[in-house]
């Protein structure tokens, strides 16, 4: 550990060794150093202004910093001699800068530094899944365009329902990860306030130029109230639920591929490059990318469940129960960052087996809905239609005949409304270009669905552009402040 404490003085014991490895965070929060430089530099440009140090003190400190990063970048400095990322980079900036790092404090404490810190960190991290969610609402739209008119089964409580279009189906997940953006974008937001100037809890004692330093960090927003800030952390909620989200839904597109992929349904081929083999079954190719990222979501599910359980008692302002967060967030993310860009490369090479699908398509009765919707467009209600296509049906069963299979003489004892053009309207083209309801699988629905849908990524694009233009770059601080 360092050889003193940032917070020596009042507490002479050194401490106890054990007590030391256990209240340490560095292991966990050196992955924000680069995050701990820019808000301490932007920091020192605020001292600068309400005249803590002068001029030449804050090129000193911002040299210094970039040394520090540099190192930290070489891999020449020893983290495991700090207590967290706090001190390591302000005792770094002492060995090297002198008398003006012991001035970088002044007005701050590690409370809004380590808020700072994460909030940085997570306007980065939003902006990066947003980017890799985009790549996998591209291949989504792809996909869809490729299977333009193929029919498949759509299921309820699994069991073969009604013919829909594979494009249809595709985009539905579209439309989940749209969402999911729409989520992250709110998640970008709810990280656009500075925190610094908050100090411990009450504010600082000193006339803290925010307005600069927020300029200098491109916050939005600045702090209402000190005593919130330091104590809150409900962007970590919001995104770990944002992330929840998004793995449920890559979870739920991978139970319907594993489905989709097993020798009964065989709707599917996984490229053998995204599969394993068993060691002991010689025949095996097991689809356990998509059972790991079904897995995975667990595990970030957990995390959030445990972000909020870390809270839900906790009294105002910092506690140091909040230090777990970091390492619910991180692997959160990045499990998830994973789990979209796995998920997207084995998506793209995923090839639906034509044949088999269509083959599918001509049992179990999918066009039933629309033998009942026949005979109510020439007059009988819904409900006794359902009625009388459900007996014809068990007729067919137990007859073993399609619908289309069925004699018009035959249909006219369950219904005088059945008439030639009913097969027709039982044809699986028919069926799909019924569905004209806004949201309906009808080919033009989704044609112009699939079309919309570049539009909406060239959108996503724009935004997430002017996001990464809301990170601040630290080379830039450090040339136009030195
Ligand atoms: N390591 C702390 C965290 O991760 C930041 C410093 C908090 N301040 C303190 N007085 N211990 O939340």
């Amino acid at each position: 550990m360092e050889k003193e404490k940032i917070w020596k003085g009042m507490i002479e014991k050194d401490p106890d060794s054990a007590a030391e490895k256990f209240t340490s965070s560095i292991l966990t929060d050196k992955k924000l150093y680069a995050q701990d430089i820019i808000g301490s530099a932007a920091y020192a440009v605020g001292l600068k202004s309400i005249g803590i140090i002068t001029s030449a003190e804050l090129g000193i400190i911002l040299s210094g910093l970039k040394t520090v990063k540099a190192l930290i970048e070489k891999g020449e400095i020893d983290f495991t001699a700090y207590e967290d990322i706090h001190s390591l980079v302000e005792y770094e900036l002492l060995k090297i800068a002198g008398e003006p790092a012991a001035k970088i404090h002044t007005g701050r404490s590690r409370n809004d530094q380590i808020v700072t810190d994460e909030l940085l960190y997570m306007k980065e991290s939003i902006a990066d899944t947003a980017l890799k969610t985009i790549k996998l609402l591209k291949i989504i739209s792809e996909k869809a365009y490729i299977y333009r008119g193929l029919v498949m089964p759509a299921y309820t409580h699994m069991q073969k329902a009604q013919p829909v279009l594979v494009s249809h189906y595709l985009l539905s997940f579209f439309e989940k990860f749209s969402r999911g953006m729409g989520r992250l974008f709110e998640n970008f937001e709810a990280c656009d306030c500075l925190p610094l100037g908050s100090a411990a809890c009450t504010g600082s004692g000193y006339k803290i130029d925010t307005g600069l330093i927020k300029k200098v960090l491109k916050f939005g927003k600045t702090s209402s109230n000190s005593m919130d800030t330091v104590g809150g952390r409900e962007y970590i909620i919001e995104y770990l639920f944002g992330l929840s989200m998004l793995m449920i839904n890559l979870s739920r597109f991978c139970e319907d591929l594993i489905i989709f992929n097993t020798q009964e349904f065989s709707f599917i081929e996984i490229d053998d490059a995204f599969c394993t083999g068993s060691s002991i079954m010689p025949q095996k190719k097991n689809p356990d990318i998509l059972e790991l990222v079904r897995g995975k979501s667990a595990v970030v599910i957990g995390n959030l469940f445990s972000v909020m359980a870390l809270f839900k008692g906790l009294p105002s302002t910092y506690n140091s129960d909040m230090q777990e967060d970091k390492k619910l967030l991180f692997n959160a993310e990045s499990q998830t960052k994973e789990c979209i860009d796995i998920f997207s490369r084995l998506l793209a090479n995923i090839v639906f087996n034509e044949k088999v699908i269509m083959q599918s398509i001509k049992s179990g009765f999918l066009e039933a809905t629309d033998a009942a919707d026949y005979l109510v467009r020439k007059g009988e209600s819904f409900r006794n239609a359902h009625h009388i296509i459900g007996r014809v049906v068990r007729h067919c069963i137990e007859n073993n005949l399609s619908l289309g299979e069925m004699q018009t003489v035959k249909l006219k004892q369950y219904s005088k409304y059945f008439d030639n053009d009913f097969y027709r309207a039982i044809q699986m083209e028919s069926c799909i270009n019924a569905k004209t309801a806004v949201g309906g699988t009808a080919q033009k629905n989704v044609d112009s669905k699939l079309k919309e849908s570049l539009k909406v990524i060239d959108d996503y694009e724009a935004r997430l552009k002017s996001l990464f233009e809301r990170i601040p770059d630290f080379e830039l601080i450090v040339s136009e402040y030195i």
